[in-house]
């Protein structure tokens, strides 16, 4: 049993969902590509900002508040869509999604989620953004973006940066397959955590839910990650289509996986008001840019009015500070809340979410900074 009072940081947390999970479903979470460079590097890269704060300010009264892709939100975090939750946990998205309302913080919902899009709508009371990928049946695009409308989201984004799917060895070599098999090689580890076995014998109920109902791929059998991508996804999709998406939904929208400042203003003039700066989490292309460091020449490109969002790497209140000191509007996550989803489920993120408000509040103070609005490059020592 987990003693999440015991769990003081992100790093607590990967440990504590790493004894969790069975290994193909830890390392499908904790992986990147290739040899891993941009993983490490989207952490490492905050090390190069280090901050220099400002004291003898009044600091009875801080608020994090801030608003971002039209929503107000308790601070400036957004937690970034991820795939398939059910493997991770029984309580799935529905979890995340609640806990993320409860701290009044932007939740996103995959595409390639295990819960539905309306399913998630009448469980999260706060603002939502559904995550767009484009699969070769182009009108499930079409429906997602009245879907969407129907249910009451809040945002759009688009991820651009999965024209194939990255090199994850670490899948291969678990043999990483949805929905989960029971093969010679995973059954050691399947067997060595017989509380996920059990939640996951007691309710087979995996779907890829927003997609299987025009598209099930995987009717004819557990399938890798990889391979559905390449199999399923629309890598024909350019700048004029994201546009007339943009146009169809009407309402605030990102796009994700930006790294490059003439991307940038390429998705300003097709009309998105955000930008998620993104590398996938290090799952796509190896070698890619650290979030962080792309920052202040975005901004230079887009001007004042795009937002900027910093995802990938993020893990300390401190990083968020550095990201918004940088010219960012707000961060993402992914696997911090993963890891707390898999290592107790809506508590287990109810508690990380915390931590890292609390981490972020205590690093405003510190670096003397009452509101977001006072985050700036004035508190970087360089
Ligand atoms: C992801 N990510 C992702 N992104 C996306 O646009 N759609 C998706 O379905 C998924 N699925 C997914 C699954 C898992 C297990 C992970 C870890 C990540 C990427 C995600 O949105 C985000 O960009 C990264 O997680 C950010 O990096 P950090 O915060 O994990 O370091
Ligand atoms: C991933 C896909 C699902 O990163 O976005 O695994």
């Amino acid at each position: 049993m987990v003693r999440l009072s015991k769990l003081l940081n992100v790093d607590d947390f990967r440990r504590a969902a790493r004894r969790a999970l069975p290994a193909p479903m830890f390392h499908y979470i904790d992986g990147g590509a290739d040899d891993e460079w941009t993983l490490s590097e989207n952490t490492d890269a905050f090390a190069r900002y280090p901050l220099a704060p400002e004291y003898l300010k009044d600091l009875r009264e801080v608020s994090m508040r801030t608003k971002v892709l039209g929503s107000d939100l308790a601070a400036p975090v957004i937690l970034s869509p991820t795939g398939m939750n059910r493997l991770f946990h029984h309580e799935k998205e529905l979890a995340v999604a609640r806990a993320a309302a409860r701290h009044g913080l932007m939740y996103s919902l995959s595409t390639l989620g295990t819960s539905s899009m309306e399913e998630v709508a009448d469980a999260c009371t706060g603002p939502k953004m559904f995550q767009l990928y484009i699969h070769k049946d182009r009108g499930l695009t079409l429906e997602f973006v009245e879907r969407a409308k129907a249910a009451g989201y809040d945002a759009l984004c688009l991820t651009v940066d999965m024209a194939a799917a990255g090199n994850r060895e670490r899948d291969l070599r678990t043999g990483f397959v949805m929905p989960p098999k029971l093969t010679a090689s995973s059954l050691s580890s399947f067997v060595a955590h017989p509380k996920w076995l059990f939640n996951l014998l007691r309710n087979r109920d995996f779907s890829l839910a927003n997609v299987a109902h025009r598209q099930d791929a995987l009717a004819a059998g557990p399938m890798g990650v990889i391979a559905y991508v390449n199999s399923q996804f629309d890598n024909s999709v350019t700048w004029d289509d994201a546009a007339k998406i943009i146009e169809a939904w009407g309402g605030p929208f990102a796009i994700k996986g930006i790294l490059n400042a003439r991307d940038a203003v390429r998705a300003k003039e097709a009309g998105a008001s955000a930008i998620m700066i993104s590398n996938h989490g290090g799952r796509q292309l190896d070698g890619a840019v650290a979030p962080i460091d792309c920052v202040a020449p975005m901004r230079e490109a887009v001007g004042a009015g795009m937002e900027l969002i910093v995802d990938g790497g993020v893990r300390r209140g401190n990083h968020i500070v550095k990201a918004l000191a940088r010219g960012a509007n707000a961060v993402a996550f992914g696997r911090p809340y993963l890891y707390a989803l898999a290592a107790a489920g809506e508590a287990g993120v109810n508690r990380m979410l915390g931590l890292m408000l609390a981490e972020l509040e205590r690093s405003m103070v510190l670096s003397g900074a009452g509101k977001v609005s006072e985050i700036g490059a004035h508190l970087l020592a360089k």
